[in-house]
């Protein structure tokens, strides 16, 4: 089977083509950061129009990149939730109209799902029953991954997600946006241990996270002067350090409490490059495995809507034809693919 998958649930147009033996044909993406940029952050509407621009000359791109024509394809995946409800709408009615005028079965995707089973793309891939780690703008997660669709939520943030207090801090220490890629970067120049920031919820039991008070002892450490680049990127390495040691040390508790060996972490701070490191070193000491997909398929994009769409299709199950997206889909409400 080969399909064509449509993401556009928040500031990314992205289209992919993914083919069940043959793999990852094409993929391309339009990236809307340097129009949101003068906000500060997405601006809906504008993210809506730029993907009804963007969207349909990306798929005729990604189709010839996969030297693909039409008749070839045996479906289409499009992003159905959870994010900004316009935008999902550009891909759905696109991917529904492509679908209905190809004569295609169509599939929408939960975006979480997506980030969940980017790994797949990769070899080695993982394999069902893993952990996995969620970590994006949005969400921060620890999740048993049971098989297709049937996931169990361990913990997850009581209130920031881990990319938004690299985001939020970025923006206190002055850093371009989007900020998150920009402050691991300035973390690289700072020095251990000149900058100690607190460990939230470390010290009690479970798998929660809460890193909104990290945003404010940022703030607290910003105003001491002076704030040379030194001390901006000392700050920047004491949060890094804060937030991949309290992400380490509570997706190892997980991995103890359930016997799990296999760890995957996907969503954007998963590209992160110490997270990767430190988790990498982890795992290899306690002979167990961890998977991340390539750091380009850590954010946003469609490689990974199309590995949850072909398997999905691929087990039989399809959309209707309404225009169903959802702005809030919490993940567990997803089971197993519907025949
Ligand atoms: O998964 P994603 O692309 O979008 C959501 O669905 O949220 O994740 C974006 C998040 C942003 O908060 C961004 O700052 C963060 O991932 N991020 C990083 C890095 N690259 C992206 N955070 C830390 N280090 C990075 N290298
Ligand atoms: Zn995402």
């Amino acid at each position: 089977m080969r399909i064509l998958a449509i993401e556009s649930s928040c500031d990314e147009s992205a289209v992919a083509v993914l083919d069940g033996q043959r793999g990852l044909l094409g993929h391309s993406l339009w990236s809307q950061v340097d129009l949101h940029r003068a906000y500060g952050g997405v601006v809906p509407e504008l993210a809506s129009r730029d993907h009804v621009q963007r969207l349909l000359p990306l798929v005729r791109d990604t189709l010839a990149q996969a030297a693909t024509e039409p008749a070839q394809l045996q479906g289409i995946a499009y992003t159905a939730g959870p994010g900004l409800v316009g935008a999902l709408l550009c891909g759905a009615a696109l991917a529904r109209s492509l679908a209905y005028g190809w004569r295609l079965p169509a599939i929408g995707i939960h975006h979480l799902e997506g980030h969940l089973l980017a790994p797949l793309l990769e070899s080695p891939a993982p394999e069902f029953p893993h952990l996995a780690l969620l970590v994006s703008g949005g969400h921060t997660m620890l999740i048993e991954a049971l098989g297709l669709g049937d996931y169990r939520l361990l913990g997850e943030t009581r209130d920031d997600a881990a990319g938004e207090a690299f985001d939020k801090s970025a923006k206190l220490l002055g850093l371009p946006y989007p900020g998150g890629p920009q402050l691991a970067a300035l973390a690289g120049h700072g020095r251990p241990g000149a900058c100690v920031l607190p460990r939230p919820m470390l010290d009690r039991p479970g798998f929660e996270f809460s890193f909104s008070g990290l945003k404010t002892a940022v703030a607290l450490a910003a105003r001491a002067q002076p704030l040379d680049e030194q001390r901006r990127a000392d700050i920047a390495r004491g949060l890094q350090d804060a937030i991949v040691d309290t992400l380490c040390a509570k997706a190892l508790r997980a991995l103890d409490a359930t016997g799990h060996r296999q760890l995957v972490v996907a969503g954007g701070v998963g590209a992160n490059r110490e997270l990767r490191a430190r988790l990498g070193a982890a795992l290899a000491e306690r002979g167990g495995q961890v998977f991340f997909p390539r750091p380009e398929f850590c954010t946003d994009n469609a490689a990974m809507i199309a590995m949850a769409g072909l398997l999905r299709l691929q087990a039989g199950e399809r959309s209707g034809a309404d225009l169903n997206v959802r702005a809030r889909w919490p993940l567990a409400e997803l089971r197993p693919p519907l025949q």
